[in-house]
């Protein structure tokens, strides 16, 4: 009988496969049966076959590697979609080590967009760091926020790369965040988006953009963020609001 789907065969061969992932049956590390192997096994055409492995690996659920063939990638890195929580946490929480590699620090005037979210003057300084992020030494958010000067004056000094700015923040400038507005749209990494995340150029990024305030309102951060999309998966919970 013929199987009630209107869904490409190379859909349903990678379905199958992601569902031998799952199951733990293929595990991380584990190489994923060759185009060949596939080909017999389904009795479908090569370009089938192709069509649903380089799916999965679009999918961050494999990892090819060159002339040696696909393997199932480690699970992706979960976060929980909070935007109070800073990345340092975010990886303790999963028992990953945090690192960062500072690109740039540098103050410049405020303007457009970045003015208007931090409150600030155009022309006022403020800061702009920008960091890759790591976990476990693998790279997984480009990082770019935006502090204004007069709050956090000096901050360049502090060891960027192996201290949370939140805690810094906390610590050495008395700022708790309270409050924060976070957006996620997908994109795709540029040369040099592709170059500092270890991706290809196109390869699919997750954009979150958040604005950060203390209780009193104060805008304290204005932060894009863009996150490896075949590394990160973002977790929320939602509750109805009681009556
Ligand atoms: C998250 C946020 C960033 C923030 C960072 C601080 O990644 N998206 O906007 O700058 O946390 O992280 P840390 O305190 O680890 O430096």
């Amino acid at each position: 009988m013929r199987p009630a789907t209107s869904l490409p065969i190379y859909v349903q061969i990678r379905d199958a496969l992601i569902e031998r992932i799952q199951s733990g049956e293929l595990k991380p590390g584990m190489r994923i049966p060759s185009e060949r192997e596939l080909v017999a096994e389904y009795r479908v055409s090569r370009m089938t076959v192709r069509q649903a492995l380089t799916d999965l690996v679009n999918r961050g659920l494999a990892e090819r590697i060159r002339g040696n063939g696909t393997y199932v990638a480690e699970p992706k890195v979960e976060q929980v979609l909070n935007p109070l929580v800073s990345f340092t946490e975010q990886m303790a929480r999963r028992g990953i080590v945090p690192g960062a590699r500072v690109l740039e620090t540098q103050v410049m005037a405020a303007h457009g967009r970045l003015a208007d979210a931090l409150g600030l003057r155009i022309g006022e300084r403020l800061y702009r760091i920008v960091r890759v992020r790591t976990g476990n030494n693998l790279p997984l958010a480009l990082e770019t926020s935006h502090f204004p000067y007069e709050l956090c004056r000096g901050i360049e000094r502090f060891d960027l790369e192996r201290r949370s700015i939140y805690r810094i923040l906390d610590e050495e400038y008395g700022i708790r965040l309270a409050r924060a507005i976070e957006s996620i749209e997908p994109t795709v990494a540029n040369e040099f988006e592709a170059e500092v995340l270890d991706v290809s150029v196109g390869a699919p990024l997750l954009l979150l953009e958040r604005t950060a305030y203390t209780s009193t309102g104060t805008p304290v951060e204005f932060a894009k963020d863009l996150y490896r999309g075949d590394r990160t998966r973002f977790v929320t919970e939602g509750r109805i609001p009681s009556p």
